[in-house]
């Protein structure tokens, strides 16, 4: 620091000017409510504030150029200051701090009010390099911990710093660090976070905030404030990718050409080079790339410039100017995660605005594919997300629009959904690809219908589910009640998992996935005969609430009926017809159902069958009775 008071002594404009030229780092820091937040973001500007004022002082001794303002600021009044701003700032998203340092410039976004909101997380991490996770050594890794990592990872952020606050209150517990710091760190390997330094604290008492620790000797890592000092930044990364350039205006800049202003989202543009206008794919070349303070030889990613091209070409704002040799994708349906910040659901199929760069389109939500719960990481089924709720969705757009994936490019790949009542902003989201099908594949029309072909048949189409375990007695019961039907003169067809299997789905296994699959398959079969106008039965184990629900969902109400063949463990394991339970038992047959793998029994089936009271005649018997109240057979 010394060189650095000197440096101001002699030459207070050499000084400034290498502070002008500090990188500067932007970071967020998340935690719970009393993990210490006030304090630790207190404590960095309070000792950046100290090292300012040093210089200041040296300043001030030598030169008498400038003079400090009064004594240096208290440090439990700066922080009762933040944490009061907080509370009144309930009406704030986000409070952006500044400070500096010898090396660096550094905004933190702190996020003041409900805390339990992720919204404000949102807002500040969008544009952050690193996160600092606080954790209470007294309480360690929570729910609120790992939703904020999740939501950190998903971001993009690479750079994370575990402080492990309050360590003096654990009187500097080596072990419980450690215990601290492998669990998160097998979470955060679990989710793909980057690079994460734990780094123990205490920023009351300034425990390796600056300077290492005297109470830690055990820790050999960075302070803080090093480390924040010295990370690297990501954004080379993006200048080094091909040109995006979001369209964000129309101008003439002297009136006598046109030129298309925006802020570079990746790669770097030069006089000269070729261009695509995005979606429509035109191409041109670069005439002029003008900053604001006249023509640039070259441009990057993070700087706002205007473009003027060689061609008189059709580009609006909203559009996309790209390299020509890597432009981006062009798609109206895609993948995507879906962070909701919204009070209200995120209803499948509601229309909302969605907004990726600088285009704004109307989009509709599909039924979640699944939600994460961000502590077990599970993938849950979910017919909406909620509040705070991370879940992964196709979209469908009104109209194409040039992307990237998120994990290509922050700004080409990620966007936020609005809602067309409010304008206010519910959710944010990344993109994964677009579909395959949004390639101009179109439903169509065709005159003979359902009703039409049931009606030939003299009957009410429908899906009979029959949903439980390996050897619960599905297919016998299943296998009953069509014989029934066929008695009646019913016209009807029965899927069976074992047969199926033989077939149709013979490359599928028996992993989540592939039971996923499986059952996707089996629901769209289904929907296709029912379509066709006939009675259909399924027997698969379908063990999972998200597939059932969607096969439900692709039939008309009232059309799909579940019917869970209720017959414990234990019973189909003491009956094991095939054998296969104590093959699984013995090891032989991985991810057995009931054994080592899940199964969501049905929350309201429309029937449920107790195997152990009712022979398979009678069980069949009161599926045809039913029917009959479901007026589908007489
Ligand atoms: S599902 O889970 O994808 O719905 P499905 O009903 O098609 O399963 O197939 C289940 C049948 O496959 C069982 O009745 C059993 O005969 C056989 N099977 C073979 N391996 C397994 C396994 N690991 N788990 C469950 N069933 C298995």
């Amino acid at each position: 620091m010394a060189h650095v008071s000197d440096l101001i002594a002699a030459d207070i404009g050499a000084y400034l000017r290498q502070h002008e030229h500090k990188s500067l780092l932007r970071f967020i820091t998340c935690g719970s409510v009393d993990d210490g937040k006030s304090t630790l973001i207190g404590r960095l500007l309070y000792e950046a504030k100290m090292l300012f004022e040093d210089q200041l002082a040296a300043v001030e001794a030598d030169s008498r150029k400038w003079g400090t303002q009064g004594a240096a600021i208290d440090f439990a009044l700066l922080v009762d200051g933040l944490a009061a701003e907080r509370e009144q700032g309930i009406t704030i998203d986000v409070a952006y701090r500044y400070f500096s340092t010898d090396r660096r410039k550094f905004i933190v976004a702190d996020t003041p009010g409900h805390e339990q909101y992720t919204r404000n997380m949102i807002t500040g991490a969008s544009t952050a390099d690193a996160a600092v996770i606080l954790v209470d050594a007294r309480k360690g890794v929570l729910t609120q911990t790992r939703r904020h990592s999740h939501l950190v990872g998903l971001i993009g952020i690479r750079k994370v710093v575990l402080a492990v606050n309050k360590m003096d209150l654990v009187g500097y517990d080596a072990d419980l660090f450690d215990r601290i710091t492998g669990e998160y760190l097998e979470f955060a390997r679990r989710i793909g976070l980057g690079e994460v330094t734990a780094i123990p604290l205490s920023a009351l008492a300034g425990d390796n905030m600056l300077a290492p620790s005297a109470h830690t000797p055990w820790y050999r890592g960075p302070t803080l404030m090093g480390w924040l000092e010295t990370v690297e930044k990501d954004d080379s990364r993006q200048q080094q990718g091909p040109l995006r350039l979001p369209v964000q205006w129309v101008n003439r800049p002297d009136h006598s050409f046109r030129g298309f202003a925006g802020s570079i989202a990746g790669g770097s543009v030069r006089p000269g080079d070729r261009v695509r206008v995005l979606p429509s794919g035109r191409q041109t070349q670069v005439a002029r790339v003008i900053g604001p303070d006249g023509d640039l030889p070259r441009a990057v990613a993070g700087q706002s410039v205007t473009l003027t091209l060689a061609d008189e070409v059709d580009v609006s704002r909203g559009d996309l100017l790209s390299s020509a040799d890597s432009p981006p994708e062009v798609a109206d349906q895609f993948e995507a995660t879906v962070v909701w910040m919204a009070d209200e659901p995120m209803y499948p199929g509601r229309p909302y605005l969605l907004k990726i760069g600088t285009r704004t389109v109307n989009a509709t939500v599909t039924e979640p594919k699944y939600r994460v719960n961000v502590n077990t990481l599970e993938h849950l089924a979910a017919k909406q997300l909620e509040l705070n709720e991370i879940g992964v969705v196709n979209l469908s757009l009104d109209r194409p629009v040039a992307f990237d994936a998120y994990r290509d490019n922050r700004d080409t790949g990620g966007f936020i959904l609005i809602d067309r009542m409010s304008n206010a902003t519910v959710g944010a989201g990344m993109l994964h690809f677009a579909l395959r099908r949004a390639h101009n594949i179109h439903l169509q029309h065709v005159d003979v219908d359902k009703a039409a072909r049931a009606e030939l048949k003299g009957q009410r189409p429908c899906v009979l589910w029959f949903t439980g375990l390996s050897g619960a007695g599905k297919s016998a019961i299943a296998n009953l009640v069509e014989k029934r039907l066929l008695a009646m003169g019913r016209h009807t067809y029965l899927l069976d998992g074992d047969n199926v299997r033989h077939g149709l789905n013979r490359d599928l296994g028996f992993t989540e996935a592939d039971r996923v699959e499986n059952i996707r398959r089996i629901a769209e079969v289904a929907r296709l005969m029912v379509d066709a106008g006939l009675i259909v039965l399924t027997a698969f184990i379908s063990p999972f609430r998200a597939e059932r629900r969607m096969a439900r969902a692709r039939v008309g109400d009232g059309e799909f009926i579940e019917v869970h063949v209720d017959t414990p463990l234990e019973v189909a394991e003491a009956r094991d017809v095939k054998g296969l339970y104590k093959k699984a038992r013995r090891g032989e047959l991985q991810n057995f159902t009931g054994i080592d793998s899940p199964y969501e029994p049905p929350e309201q089936p429309e029937m449920r069958i107790d195997t152990t009271a009712l022979t398979a005649d009678e069980a069949a018997e009161q599926v045809i009775q039913r029917l009959r109240r479901a007026g589908i057979v007489h």
